[in-house]
């Protein structure tokens, strides 16, 4: 399975956003993750459609969208229309998930479903046929700069076990909290795809990219 790293453009510098875009991309960063809050889900509201759609040309790269929002499968479409390649809505956000599943499926794009901490893994075993990724937070969503939730190795590894007994190997993604540091312990616990914020858009992003990407063999 392939690792593959999203940086996390909340973290970025938004005065020069489209600069440090092309930079994780030309670092190699295969990703842009590029998360949606609606101060309802979550308690922050952080960007949509506008800012996605002014700074979709500035890369080709894949990108990577996070849904925070309640009720997501009235936004898909508009979401595909801005330039999104990946969205991930959150399981506990959505009154009939598989049928956001299929609505994102419906305009060709890929559909991630995302667990929050204390959301049970076992959860998502109605839809791992259908959906592309999983996304098991490492934090609370809604904020960048947090650490990493330790408990949620755990559900890493419960995830990955899950698909296994099926026989798939659809891509887990983590997110919240990922350094240098903790990096190695969520690939181990079978994770493969990295979203990061923080740890990569603060100090020089080349460089953070690099080590990332080296330590990820990717
Ligand atoms: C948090 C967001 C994350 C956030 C991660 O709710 O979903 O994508 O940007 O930021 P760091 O890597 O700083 O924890
Ligand atoms: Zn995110």
């Amino acid at each position: 399975m392939k690792n593959i790293l999203s940086p996390s453009i909340l973290a970025a510098d938004f005065k020069i956003l489209g600069q440090q875009i092309k930079d994780v991309d030309r670092a190699g960063a295969q990703y842009l993750h590029f998360d949606v809050m609606d101060g309802v889900f979550v308690p922050s509201i952080s960007f949509g459609l506008p800012v996605l759609k002014s700074i979709r040309s500035a890369s080709d790269i894949i990108y990577d969208v996070h849904l925070m929002i309640v009720d997501p499968i009235r936004y898909i479409k508009e979401f595909v229309d801005s330039g999104a390649d990946i969205i991930t809505f959150h399981l506990e956000a959505a009154e009939d998930p598989a049928a956001v599943i299929d609505e994102i499926h419906k305009y060709g794009k890929k559909a991630g479903m995302a667990i929050k901490p204390g959301t049970d893994v076992k959860e998502l075993l109605p839809y791992l046929d259908k959906v592309d990724m999983i996304l098991v937070m490492t934090v609370e969503p809604g904020f960048g700069g947090q650490k990493l939730i330790p408990e949620t190795l755990e559900k890493i590894k419960s995830a990955r076990e899950l698909l296994n007994d099926k026989g798939l190997d659809t891509d887990i993604q983590v997110d919240g909290g990922i350094t240098k540091d903790n990096l190695n312990e969520v690939l181990e616990a079978g994770a493969n795809v990295i979203v990061a914020g923080s740890s990569i858009f603060i100090g020089d992003i080349a460089s953070n990219v690099t080590q990332f990407l080296g330590i990820m063999g990717s």
